[in-house]
């Protein structure tokens, strides 16, 4: 799949957020090493800790599935469903696709008007505690 192509899913992701409490609607696109991709959007709670970012929800959905292997991610967020700018992954999500991925996944931010920027996972996360640590 083309670059491209995952960045438009996830901006097509953004649609479904529920995000009445910060209005920033993010969507994402995860490419498994197969070629599947699933979509995931931010979920937020009136008690705000439970919230979960739309990275999250596309790694929980692919690996409830069985997937284990994955090859990019393309991230799209903005307020009130707008894409202003790069919206890169907060410091949870980071750690999540450590623990599913190698230094090379790649990490799309989807920037206005379907433009992006791309980056591994080793430049977002230099340092991260992982399994092999243990
Ligand atoms: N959010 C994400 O979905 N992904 C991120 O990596 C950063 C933050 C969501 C969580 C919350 O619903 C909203 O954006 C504002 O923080």
């Amino acid at each position: 799949m083309k670059p491209e192509e995952l960045c438009a899913l996830a901006q097509e992701a953004m649609a479904h957020a529920y995000a009445p409490y910060s209005g920033c609607k993010v969507g994402a696109a995860l490419l498994c090493a197969d070629g599947a991709v699933y979509q995931g959007c931010n979920i937020e709670n009136a008690s705000f800790s439970p919230t979960i970012c739309a990275e999250r929800t596309a790694f929980f959905k692919a690996v409830y599935d069985g997937h284990r292997d994955f090859t990019a991610i393309a991230i799209s967020g903005g307020k009130d469903g707008v894409v202003t700018g790069a919206f890169p992954p907060c410091g949870v999500c980071r750690q999540v696709m450590r623990e599913f991925c190698r230094d090379d996944f790649l990490v799309y931010f989807v920037l206005p008007g379907g433009a992006f920027e791309v980056h591994t996972l080793a430049e977002i996360l230099p340092f991260s505690f992982s399994a092999g640590a243990m």
